[in-house]
């Protein structure tokens, strides 16, 4: 953080004593005033319910310009990430803050790959279950519940410890996501295979049952890696808000991650891939394309309560450069899977034009995000609705970590404890019960 020459002074109108706040630079992005001492000097607190001007930490890990559309990991743009890298190359890139050299990816692959299986016990936390409980229900509990089996990596203190739990929980996150699945159609679980790529061994771990061979299809696999690495981080959003402030009371890192599980479930966050697939195949069986402008008057008529899923974002108000790559990797998968006419993503395209003609949208800024296409791409490869979103936690999980970590190596970081404009009953005496 760069101090900036540049003050904020803040004055009052009622003569109190005005207030000199620092303001320090990024790399590049807003700048920031400093308010941390603005309560002790003022007795007043600022006000930003949803956060929509405050910036909770500084960070290296993800930048956003959501003017740009611009989207890098460690400095590098997605769309480069995208094409170039795997997944676990970019993992390597949010957790230490440079891309793998061969020797560096050959090291980190077989360490990850290492710790793919989880204790036998974990099986049974899933018999608790219904078989129809929805995944996220069940990844929330299965993460929580690996805090109960590596007591020997949850100092968070220690920096080993630190990262083997990063390690154990990007290795083990497509395992638990695998068993969910299995659990819920009543087949048995796959275990991991060493021999195969991450995003394969998934894949094989998924779809593969013990009566005969499975061979990864690779147009799966590198459709899946590339979701992985759109999904992998994204500042701090409403999930990596709440690892963070979860993490901060010094929990260990897989409470912490289990907590933006938890989060991540929700409709206007990551559920949303889940919500928005849902919402075009309501559409379709509806009527399709000529159903689309009865539709979208729905969505603007606000006592609908019906909102365009996969359209908006918090930051993005120019298009989330994950949802263009995501429909390059549609159109790839869908021509490569012999399903270039899927009705479902032709209706996608066509809501998306007509949304993107509309004065509603237009006046809103509100353009497609990254989960308006993910749901036509996993549903194409065989990725069940319901599990959407436990694939984006399972990509996510890198940037939990990388950024529970970032946080917990600061040697400066402490508890979070927002605080609040009280607006309730003043002060008052308790009525002995026959006078109430
Ligand atoms: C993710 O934060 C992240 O980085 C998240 C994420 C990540 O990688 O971690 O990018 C992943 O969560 C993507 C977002 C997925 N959610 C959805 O697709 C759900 C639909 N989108 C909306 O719920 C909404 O756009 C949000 C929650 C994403 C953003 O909401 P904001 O920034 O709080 O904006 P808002 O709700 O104040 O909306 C501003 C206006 C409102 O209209 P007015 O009151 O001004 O008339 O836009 C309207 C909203 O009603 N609006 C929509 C809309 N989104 C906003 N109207 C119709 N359909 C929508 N999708």
């Amino acid at each position: 953080m760069t101090p900036s020459d540049v003050k904020a002074t803040l004055s009052f109108s009622d003569g109190s004593p005005a207030m000199e706040l620092p303001i320090y630079k990024g790399t590049v992005g807003p700048d920031v005033i400093d308010i941390r001492k603005l309560y002790a000097q003022t007795g007043k607190f600022t006000y930003d319910p949803g956060f929509l001007s405050t910036a909770s930490c500084n960070s290296s890990i993800t930048y956003i310009d959501g003017d740009k559309g611009e989207l890098l990991y460690r400095g590098y743009p997605i769309e480069q990430l995208a094409e170039n890298c795997d997944f676990l190359e970019t993992c390597h890139l949010l957790l230490y803050g440079d891309l793998p050299n061969a020797q560096q990816k050959a090291g980190f692959v077989k360490l990850v790959t290492n710790h793919t299986m989880v204790n036998e016990q974990m099986q049974f936390f899933l018999r608790g279950f219904r078989r129809d409980a929805h995944p996220m229900a069940v990844l929330t509990g299965l993460v929580g519940g690996l805090s109960a089996f590596y007591h020997d990596s949850t100092d968070i203190n220690n920096p080993q410890h630190r990262e083997i739990a990063a390690i154990r929980l990007i290795a083990k996150m497509p395992t638990l996501v695998a068993m969910a699945y299995k659990y819920s159609i009543g087949q048995p679980y796959i275990y991991p295979k060493n021999s195969l790529s991450y995003t394969a061994n998934f894949t094989r771990m998924m779809f593969a049952t013990p009566c005969e061979e499975y061979e990864p299809n690779d147009v799966v696999v590198r459709a899946l890696d590339r979701i992985f690495i759109l999904h992998a981080d994204h500042e701090q959003n409403a999930s990596t808000s709440t690892v963070r402030l979860c993490g901060s009371s010094g929990t260990n890192p897989f409470a912490a991650v289990a907590a933006g599980v938890a989060c991540l479930w929700g409709p206007a966050h990551g559920g949303a891939n889940e919500a928005a697939l849902n919402m075009l195949e309501d559409i379709q069986k509806a009527g399709g394309v000529e159903r689309i402008g009865e539709f979208i008057k729905q969505v603007k008529d606000k006592t609908s309560g019906i909102k365009l899923m996969g359209f908006g974002h918090r930051v993005y108000k120019n298009y989330d450069p994950r949802a263009k790559l995501m429909r390059e990797t549609c159109h790839e998968v869908l021509t490569a899977l012999g399903l270039e006419n899927d009705p479902l993503f032709k209706l996608a395209m066509e809501l998306e034009k007509i949304a993107l003609e509309d004065e509603y949208f237009v006046a809103r800024k509100l353009y497609p995000n990254v989960d308006f296409y993910s749901g036509i791409v996993q549903r194409a490869i065989g990725i069940p609705v319901s599990l959407f979103t436990a694939i984006f936690a399972l990509a996510r999980t890198v940037g939990w970590i990388a950024q529970l970590n970032e946080m917990i190596g600061d040697p400066e970081y402490k508890i979070g404890r927002p605080r609040q404009l009280y607006v309730g009953s003043g002060k008052r005496d308790v009525k002995p019960l026959a006078q109430r």
